[in-house]
């Protein structure tokens, strides 16, 4: 972070004196006017719901650019990485700033699939949920469970601890999203197969059963190790703000990304996929593109309360890189399932074709998210819907640490507490309960 070379100059209509803010510049991006000395100088807060116009850290992972439609993972972009490198090699540049040598990344890949087992109590754990729960809901256990089984990794002050927890959350999270799924069907789990990729392990162990010798499609594992890539990491959102948040306390790793998984779930965020193939069925099932310019009226209706799901980004004004690349993955995974006449995917075609063409979609730009589509492989690949936030979770975890890592690692670093802009009573006295 350098000092710019201008300042900021806040005056007051009320005569109060003008104070100046000094300037801050990142190697791209805006430059951010430096408030912390604020509330000492004027006694004033800054009100900003929904960080609108707040940069929260300072943070040499990720770069977006919205209006641009440019994602850059430590300077890479993401076009690049989804075509030149796999899912464990994006986890290292996320998590040591460059991407890895061949023998690094041979390293790398050893030591992350030595570590997929779960402890065997873990599926005890498991049995205490009714078998039709969320899979997030026994996500968010069982992450936030593993600080009980590995107690020699949750000092997050203690940078071994730091190595330690983020190798094993990487390694685990297949293993904990596939036992999710298992265990709502009832099949028996199945557990890693070390000479298996990354993604082709969790293949394995989500569709294989101990009764069947279990083949790997290559086509389906690129795709997935692609949906991996794409969902990595993605800034300040919500998740990655929460994950920082909550480890801002202190808290242990794996509690912190609990807190992240938690937030992942909502609508507006990661649960976007799974809203969006919900609304995609629904649709459907109502009349299918015959009604899509129907479907379109409501969701421009605001009284309707229904949003195209799988539109729109807080950051991303022009495209989502990522949407670009999960339709290409889209084609494939369909022409190799000989699913390239899906109605599913048709339907979606429809909806994208009438948005982007629209007024009210294009006034506000509004283009599809990576979302849109991710579902549509998701489903093809036979993800049961309720999993697509699991696998959101799953490829997120490693930019959840990556951040939380660096956040410790920052002088600057202190427990996160906003403030306010109090709207309730003013001081009054508590009344006798025969007055109130
Ligand atoms: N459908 C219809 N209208 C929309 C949509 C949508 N999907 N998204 C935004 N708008 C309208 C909104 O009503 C508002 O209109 P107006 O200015 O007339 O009031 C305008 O566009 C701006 O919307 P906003 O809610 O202020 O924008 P935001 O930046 O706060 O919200 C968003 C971003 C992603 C929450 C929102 O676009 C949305 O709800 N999209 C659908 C859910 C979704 O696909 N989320 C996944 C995001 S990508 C995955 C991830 O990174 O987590």
């Amino acid at each position: 972070m350098k000092l710019a070379d201008n300042k900021a100059t806040l005056s007051f209509s009320n005569g109060k004196p003008a104070i100046d803010l000094p300037v801050y510049s990142g190697n791209i991006g805006p430059d951010v006017i430096d408030i912390r000395k604020l509330y000492g100088q004027t006694g004033m807060f800054t009100y900003d719901p929904g960080f609108l116009s707040t940069a929260s850290c300072q943070s040499a992972i990720t770069y977006i650019d919205g209006d641009k439609g440019e994602l850059l993972y430590r300077g890479y972009p993401i076009e690049q990485l989804a075509v030149n490198c796999d899912f464990l090699e994006t986890c290292y540049l996320l998590l040591k700033g460059n991407l890895p040598n061949a023998t690094e990344k041979k390293d790398f890949t050893d030591l992350v699939t030595r570590h997929t087992m779960v402890n065997e109590q873990m599926q005890f754990f498991l049995r205490g949920f009714r078998r039709d729960a969320h899979p997030m809901a026994i996500l968010t256990g069982l992450i936030g469970a593993l600080s009980a089984f590995y107690h020699d990794s949750t000092d997050i002050n203690n940078p071994e601890h730091r190595e330690i927890s983020a190798i094993r959350l990487i390694a685990k999270l297949p293993t904990l999203v596939a036992m999710a799924y298992k265990y709502g069907i009832g099949q028996p789990y199945m557990y890693p197969q070390n000479d298996l990729s990354y993604s082709g392990n969790f293949l394995r162990m989500m569709f294989a059963t101990p009764c069947e010798e279990y083949k790997v499609n290559p086509v389906i594992e690129k795709a997935l190790d692609r949906i991996f890539i794409l969902h990595a990491d993605h800034e300040q959102n919500a998740s990655t703000s929460t994950v920082r948040l909550c480890g801002s306390s202190g808290t242990n790793p794996f509690a912190a990304i609990a807190a992240g998984v938690a937030c992942l779930w909502g609508p507006a965020h990661g649960g976007a996929n799974e809203a969006c193939l919900n609304m995609l069925e629904d649709l459907q099932a109502n009349g299918g593109v015959a009604k899509v310019g129907e479907f379109m009226e409501k969701v421009k209706d605001k009284n309707s309360g229904v949003r195209l799901m799988g539109f729109g980004h807080r950051v991303y004004k022009n495209y989502d890189p990522r949407a670009k690349l999960m339709q290409e993955t889209c084609d494939e995974v369909l022409t190799e399932l000989g699913l390239e006449k899906d109605p599913l995917f048709a339907l979606a075609k429809a909806l994208e074709k009438i948005a982007l063409e629209d007024d009210y979609f294009v006034s506000r730009k509004l283009y599809p998210n990576v979302d849109f589509y991710s579902g549509i492989v998701q489903r093809a690949i036979g993800i049961p819907v309720n999993l697509f936030t699991g696998i959101f979770a799953l490829a997120r975890t490693v930019g959840w640490i990556a951040q939380l890592n660096e956040m410790i690692g920052d002088p600057e670093y202190k427990i996160g507490r906003p403030r306010q802009l109090f709207t309730g009573s003013v001081r009054r006295d508590v009344p006798h309960i025969t007055k109130r």
